[in-house]
């Protein structure tokens, strides 16, 4: 996208670290202003009376979008937006977009490498040659879990749950899912109930958004309905699940194993999770390359400089696509 004809330089705040592809975007076409974190309390007048963006990789809550009485945009650097007080962004008359579709396919490869990697104990078996095992033991141990024979439950058949979805299918793998709406059109098996997708299935991966509609869904009954052999998959958000209930299930059996990438109170680990020898757990990469990262923050600057050019957003979230410009 080309460099909006903005008249006199718009003011965008940065609060924390982001992306330095999006900075660059950023400071050729508006006047970037930072904050350490997204605090209300160190919001200047000078930002009071310039601000009319957010790019933001983390949290805006309501107190920041009204200490700023002249924001238009928040730009949310990733898909999930649930850190971001949405709700609160609609009834202030405030746009809020995401980056969806340029991050699925990464993510997708990320959920399947996950799920590999927690059955197949790839990680360990590494660690086993690496750390001189092969040679001073033998063999690495045969992997108690296989996916053969698995039937997989996708929480959340979104654009990424459809992504993982056809990967699967080339896996041989039986596909079920649960939305709160039926997908039309598409042949996969639905579950109305969460529960009923677990006690169908012996493999869950969530991909649902965090939120309060999705808070600690993943709990002791649906573990419990997944099974002894089952196994667990978060490439979602951490938020979806009761850590505490999914720990006490890895260690007395109610499950097989878990592979996690997503976090209640990232970037703490809980750590009946990092002791736990039958889970996988990774730092939030599902999107994590340059290549996915950079499609991401182009996407997040394009919805900046398409609203302040040619004042509509390219991707805007669902509460907000009611959102007018202001003249
Ligand atoms: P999407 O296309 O909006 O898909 C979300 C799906 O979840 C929809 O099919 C939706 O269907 C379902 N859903 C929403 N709320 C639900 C609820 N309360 N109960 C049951 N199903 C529910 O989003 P996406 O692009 O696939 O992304 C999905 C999520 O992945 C993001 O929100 C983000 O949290 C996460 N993510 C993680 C990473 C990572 O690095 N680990 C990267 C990207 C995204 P209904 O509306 O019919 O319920
Ligand atoms: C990013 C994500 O790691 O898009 C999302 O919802 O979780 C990830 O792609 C995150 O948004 C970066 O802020």
């Amino acid at each position: 996208m080309t460099k909006p004809e903005l008249g006199e330089p718009v003011a965008i705040l940065v609060p924390g670290h982001f992306n330095e592809h999006a900075i660059g975007r950023i400071d050729q076409a508006f006047q970037r202003v930072t904050i350490e974190q997204a605090d209300p309390a160190l919001v200047t007048e000078e930002m009071r009376r310039t601000v009319r963006g957010i790019a933001s990789f983390g949290g805006i809550n309501a107190a920041l979008m009204d200490a700023l009485p002249n924001l238009e945009i928040i730009a949310n650097f990733g898909v999930g937006y649930d850190s971001v007080d949405a709700s609160h962004a609609a009834q202030s008359g405030i746009m809020v977009t995401n980056t969806p579709d340029v991050l699925t396919e990464e993510v997708a490869d990320t959920a399947i490498g996950l799920l590999i990697n927690t059955v197949r104990e790839m990680y360990t078996a590494e660690k086993w040659l690496r750390d001189g095992s092969w040679v001073k033991n033998g063999a690495y141990r045969l992997s108690r879990l296989t996916l053969r024979g698995r039937s997989v439950g996708i929480f959340g058949m979104g654009r990424i749950g459809l992504a993982i979805a056809r990967r699967l299918e080339a896996f041989g793998l039986p596909v079920a899912y649960h939305n709160r709406r039926q997908v039309e059109g598409l042949a996969y098996q639905y579950h109305p109930t969460l529960k009923g997708l677990a006690e169908a299935v012996d493999t869950l991966i969530s991909v649902a958004p965090g939120g309060t509609s999705t808070e600690k869904a993943v709990n002791t009954e649906i573990l419990s309905a997944l099974g002894p052999n089952g196994v667990f998959v978060n490439i979602g958000r951490g938020s979806t699940v009761d850590e505490a209930a999914l720990a006490a299930a890895l260690a007395s059996g109610t499950i097989a194993a878990a592979g996690l990438d997503v976090f209640a109170d990232e970037p703490n680990v809980p750590q009946a999770l990092l002791a736990a020898p039958n889970t996988s757990l990774l730092p939030h990469v599902g999107s994590a390359s340059e290549h996915t990262r950079r499609g991401m923050a182009d996407l997040c600057v394009d919805n900046l400089v398409s609203w302040f050019a040619e004042r509509r957003p390219l991707t805007p979230v669902s509460e907000t696509v009611q959102v007018k410009p202001r003249s």
